[in-house]
This record gives structure tokens, C-alpha cells and sequence, in this order.
């Protein structure tokens, strides 16, 4: 389409063209950030595409550069614990420093996925306000209800012993041989808790855990299936994501 064209348009047949192009840009797994559904810079003055999440400079958090405002929702489950007896976490998303929290300043749909801070070029802040609603497919742990999301910032019975992380410890009845011993050989990150916040760690028996990041690669880089998962989605498929951990 050539520029007299476009400029005849509404604005609104051309937000609707904005969004097309977003949405035909998808990147296949894998492929990383570029184009994929982490890709916001199609919402940013310069075409920045990691500011949403780091900056090298300023960043409102120590660990990774953290460049997102964080949610300050208490998150919690319904339930108490796991029917292994592991209780269920509590943690602040603006204390808590797990990776977790980084996924939920946008994803419990709190703060706005255009919120971060330093803006390397300009210094002006960001314009794009759009929260992900808790209707969205990519709502998870709206206003902190984590209810149905599998269990994160929680301990892993790496090589099947029990484990204490992030204040929570491994419960009595976890069946400690239905887990495999050491997932990191299959691609999986496990964290290792050093008391402030979890990392990304050669993980250490008795306070090793999991995290949203175990399942997900948000760059999309160490993906083999579709929503940047680590593993597939087919139980068919030898790389079964449920299978890198759980032995059934
Ligand atoms: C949607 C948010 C998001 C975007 C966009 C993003 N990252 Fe990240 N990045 C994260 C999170 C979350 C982690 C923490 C991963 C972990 O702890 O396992 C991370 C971790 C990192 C790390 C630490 C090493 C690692 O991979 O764990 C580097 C380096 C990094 N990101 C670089 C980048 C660069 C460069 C870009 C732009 C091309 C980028 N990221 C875009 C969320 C993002
Ligand atoms: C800066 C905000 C932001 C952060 C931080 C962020 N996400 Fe997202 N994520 C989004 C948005 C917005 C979408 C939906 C994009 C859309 O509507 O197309 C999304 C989509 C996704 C998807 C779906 C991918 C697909 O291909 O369908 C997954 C999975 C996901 N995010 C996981 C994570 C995980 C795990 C983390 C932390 C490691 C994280 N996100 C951090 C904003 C974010
Ligand atoms: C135990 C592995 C695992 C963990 C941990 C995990 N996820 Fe997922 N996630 C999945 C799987 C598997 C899917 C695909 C579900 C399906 O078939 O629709 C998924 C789907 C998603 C989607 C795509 C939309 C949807 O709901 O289907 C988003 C967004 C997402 N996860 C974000 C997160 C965030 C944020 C966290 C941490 C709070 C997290 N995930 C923790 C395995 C995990
Ligand atoms: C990164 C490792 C990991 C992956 C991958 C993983 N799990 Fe888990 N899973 C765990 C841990 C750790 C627990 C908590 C064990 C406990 O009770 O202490 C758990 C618990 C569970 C529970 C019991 C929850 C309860 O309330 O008792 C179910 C069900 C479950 N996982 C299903 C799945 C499914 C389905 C998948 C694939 C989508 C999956 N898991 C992938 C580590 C993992």
C-alpha cells in the first residue's frame, strides 16, 4: 500500500492494520523473541524490544536488569496445599524475587504491559496501557488468584529428596521417587534458593524449586512447542513436558 493511500485511512482501519501485522508476525517456536508474543516493540517509540522487561541501565530491580513495573498483589492458591502435602506459596509480586514475579507483573493483568521505567533514548514514558484482561487466554493468577495454575516458587524433590524453598518445604507424602532426580539434564531450569532471590543456579539437594521459567523460555529460544514451552505438548512425543519431571 503506498503513503497517499494509507494516509485516506482512519485511524482506526489503521490501528486495525497495526494489529494485523502483529498478529501475521508470529514467530515459530523457537525462533526467539522477535516476533513472537514477547515482542511488543511494535509499542514503543524507538522499536525497542527488550525495555518492556531489561534495561542496561537504571532498572527498577538488581536481578536481571528488571525493567517492569512489579505487581504488588499477594498471591496465593485456593487450596492449602498439594495432595503430597507441600503447602501451597504465599509471595508478594513486588518482594518476591523469583522469576515468577517478573511473569506476573503483566500477566495477573495489575499493571500495564507498556509500565516500565528507563527508556535508554528518550527518557519519556511509555504510552501503551493495555493490561491483559482476566478474560484473556494469558491470564494467570489474576489480581494474584494463582487457583489452577500448577505449582510455582515452590520446591522440587531434585534428586528425590525433599527440598525447602521460598519458605516452603517439601510435605510428608510427596511419593519423593515419582519425580526424575535431576530434570536440568532435559532442559529444564530448576532455581536454587540463596535466601533473597531464587536463581538460576546449579541446583543444591534440600533447596531447589520451580518456577514459571522451568516450564517457559519467554525468549523463546530453548522451545519445542507452542506458548514458549520447554517441552512438547504431546504425551506421544519422548520430550513430554510433564515427563521431565514427573515419573508416572
Ligand atoms: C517479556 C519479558 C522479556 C523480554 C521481552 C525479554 N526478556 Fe530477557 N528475561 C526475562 C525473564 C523473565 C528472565 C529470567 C529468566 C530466568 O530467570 O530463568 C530473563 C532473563 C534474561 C537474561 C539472563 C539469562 C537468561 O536467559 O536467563 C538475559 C541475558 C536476557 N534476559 C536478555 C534479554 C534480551 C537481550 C532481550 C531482548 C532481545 C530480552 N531478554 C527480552 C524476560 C524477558
Ligand atoms: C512485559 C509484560 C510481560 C512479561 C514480563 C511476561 N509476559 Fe508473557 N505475555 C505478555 C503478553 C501481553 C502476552 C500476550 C500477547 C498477545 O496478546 O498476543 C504474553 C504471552 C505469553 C505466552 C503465550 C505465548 C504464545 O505463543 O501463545 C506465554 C506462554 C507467556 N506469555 C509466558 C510468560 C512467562 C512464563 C513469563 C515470565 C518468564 C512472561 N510471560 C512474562 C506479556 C508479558
Ligand atoms: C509445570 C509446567 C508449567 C508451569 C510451571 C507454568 N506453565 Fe504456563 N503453561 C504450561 C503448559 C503445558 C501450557 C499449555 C496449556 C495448554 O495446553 O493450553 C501453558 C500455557 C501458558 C500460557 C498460554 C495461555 C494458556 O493459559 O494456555 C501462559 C500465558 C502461561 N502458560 C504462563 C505461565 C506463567 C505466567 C507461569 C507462572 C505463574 C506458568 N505459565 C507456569 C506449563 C506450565
Ligand atoms: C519443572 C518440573 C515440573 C514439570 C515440568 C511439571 N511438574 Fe507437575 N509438579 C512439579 C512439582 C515440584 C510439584 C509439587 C510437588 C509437591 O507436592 O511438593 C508438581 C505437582 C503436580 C501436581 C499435583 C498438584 C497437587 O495439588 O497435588 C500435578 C497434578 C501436576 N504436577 C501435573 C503436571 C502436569 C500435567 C505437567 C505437564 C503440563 C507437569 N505437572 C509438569 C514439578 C513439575
Amino acid at each position: 500500500m503506498n503513503r497517499a493511500a494509507t494516509r485516506h485511512l482512519s485511524a482506526a482501519a489503521v490501528a486495525a492494520l497495526l494489529l494485523l501485522g502483529a498478529a501475521t508476525l508470529s514467530a515459530a517456536p523457537g525462533d526467539g523473541v522477535t516476533g513472537s508474543r514477547h515482542d511488543f516493540s511494535a509499542h514503543q517509540p524507538n522499536g525497542e524490544i527488550c525495555i518492556f522487561c531489561h534495561t542496561p541501565h537504571n532498572a527498577k530491580t538488581r536481578t536481571l536488569l528488571w525493567n517492569h513495573t512489579l505487581s504488588s498483589s499477594a498471591f496465593r492458591w485456593n487450596v492449602a496445599r498439594t495432595t503430597g502435602g507441600t503447602d501451597f506459596a504465599q509471595f508478594s509480586g513486588d518482594t518476591y524475587g523469583g522469576p515468577t514475579a517478573k511473569c506476573l507483573s503483566c500477566h495477573d493483568g495489575t499493571v500495564a504491559v507498556g509500565d516500565y521505567g528507563y527508556l535508554t533514548a528518550s527518557g519519556q514514558p511509555p504510552a501503551w496501557d493495555y493490561k491483559i484482561p482476566s478474560s484473556s487466554a494469558y491470564s494467570v493468577g489474576p489480581a494474584g488468584d494463582l487457583k489452577g495454575t500448577h505449582p510455582v516458587s515452590m520446591p522440587y524433590p531434585f534428586m528425590n529428596q525433599a527440598s525447602t524453598y521460598n519458605g516452603v518445604t517439601t510435605g510428608a507424602h510427596v511419593a519423593l521417587d515419582e519425580w526424575l532426580a535431576d530434570p536440568t539434564a532435559a532442559g529444564i531450569p530448576l532455581y536454587t534458593d540463596f535466601g533473597t532471590a531464587p536463581r538460576q543456579a546449579a541446583p543444591q539437594v534440600g533447596r531447589t524449586g520451580i518456577e514459571c521459567t522451568s516450564c517457559h523460555d519467554p525468549h523463546n529460544q530453548a522451545v519445542s512447542d507452542v506458548y514458549f514451552l520447554r517441552g512438547s505438548l504431546s504425551s506421544e512425543d519422548p520430550d513430554y513436558i510433564c515427563a521431565k519431571c514427573h515419573e508416572k
